[in-house]
């Protein structure tokens, strides 16, 4: 790895840090070397809060001194993961903060394609004569704003298929019953992935069969937003997705009503290009991203739209020989890891790939 690639690694480790509570902003790392030591570095604050940059910036004076740390900065190369900010926003432009300073060189992962941004911040820079590098560890840069980059380019959220399977390609049981099929260990995984996402997606028979609460238990964080399909609305109030523990919608083809933290959503045409119909529903709602974690039938039918960006699939050891099919599904696989005896396989759909 290059030096240069080596501080923007860096970078992007510093924005996951900050991934779960700057949503829905992406979260975004920057770091500042002088004579090739870091002197500041930061990650986007809580939704609201500073900016990366501003962050940074604020390390360096806070640990030099205003005087020293504006002779520093003018010497210095800025290395940040996302374009910087050229708006008005709950903050002010971060581009502006970076010409304040000038420093000898910013270096860039990856633009922001947002309407705002899209170049806006680079030209600022370059204007006051500072010089920009663009697509440093580009592509990683990109990854780690995904669900951003989705929500911004495809007016959709980002959406993560989760499912398991038996080695024969099993996924349910055929007799109506709840049939575990990842080992222990894998729940947490799962309940970890449910608070890092805006919301949950399950069908109707996952919903009556497994009666499932789709919150994080397992993990610290935030309950995603639970999403329900059930046509005909026959999965009763009492089920443990509807209880007080976060806000549920139902799309449906019966009412349009709110009742508590229940919000029904009835759908035209139900039938009719439903993922995409839900993610349009969901975009106006400003999810950002969703996980689909069942069943079988809403998750094929996720896949047959080519509405997914990423597949997330336990398989275990054990064969079933009959029962439900798992969705069938061709990606690019990005990463194979072993948890205990299951064997996570992730997906991305480079399909869609801008
Ligand atoms: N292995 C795993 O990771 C995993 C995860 C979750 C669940 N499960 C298991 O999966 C089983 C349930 O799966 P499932 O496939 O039978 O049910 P599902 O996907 O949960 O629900 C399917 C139902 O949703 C309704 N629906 C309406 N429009 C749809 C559309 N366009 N596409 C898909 N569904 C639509 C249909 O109901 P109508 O008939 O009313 O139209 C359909 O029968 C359970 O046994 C559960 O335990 C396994």
């Amino acid at each position: 790895m290059k030096e240069e690639e080596k501080y923007m690694q860096r970078c992007l480790d510093l924005a996951e840090i900050g991934r779960a509570e700057a949503r829905p902003n992406p979260s975004v790392g920057c770091l500042i070397l002088y004579d090739g030591k870091v002197i500041g570095e930061g990650y986007t604050s809580p939704y609201g809060g500073n900016h990366a940059e501003v962050n940074a910036v604020q390390a360096v004076l806070s640990t030099y001194g205003s005087q020293e740390a504006k002779r520093l900065l003018a010497a210095s190369e800025v290395y940040v993961s996302l374009e910087p900010c050229a708006h008005h926003g709950k903050t002010p432009p971060c581009a502006d903060l970076l010409v304040e300073y000038k420093p000898g060189k910013v270096i860039i992962g990856c633009l922001d394609p947002s309407e705002k941004v899209s170049g806006k911040g680079v030209e600022r820079l370059q204007r006051a004569g500072i010089p920009c590098e663009i697509g440093v560890l580009g592509e990683k840069a990109k990854w780690s704003v995904r669900r951003f980059m989705t929500q911004v380019t495809k007016s959709r959220p980002y959406v993560i298929l989760k499912w398991a399977e038996t080695a024969d390609g099993y996924f349910g049981s055929s007799d109506l019953q709840q049939k575990w099929i990842s080992n222990p260990a894998t729940k947490q995984w799962v309940h970890k992935w449910r608070s890092e996402e805006d919301a949950i997606l399950v069908g109707k028979n996952t919903a009556l069969i497994d009666n499932p609460s789709l919150t994080v238990r397992e993990w610290s964080g935030k309950n995603p937003l639970r999403v329900l399909v059930d046509k005909h609305l026959e999965v009763p109030l009492e089920y443990k997705i509807f209880d007080s523990a976060a806000e549920t919608l139902v799309f449906n083809a019966e009412r349009f009503d709110l009742k508590k933290n229940v919000r029904f959503i009835e759908l035209e045409n139900f039938d009719l290009y439903l993922p995409q119909n839900i993610l349009y529903q969901l975009y106006l709602l400003d999810v950002q991203s969703l996980i689909v974690e069942g069943g079988a039938k809403m998750l094929q039918s996720f896949i047959n739209a080519g509405m997914w960006d990423e597949a997330r699939i336990f398989s275990t050891p054990e064969k079933w020989g009959e029962g439900i099919k798992a969705p069938e599904i061709r990606g690019e696989v990005i990463e194979e890891s072993q948890i205990a005896d299951n064997t996570l396989t992730v997906m991305k759909n480079s399909a869609f790939d801008s």
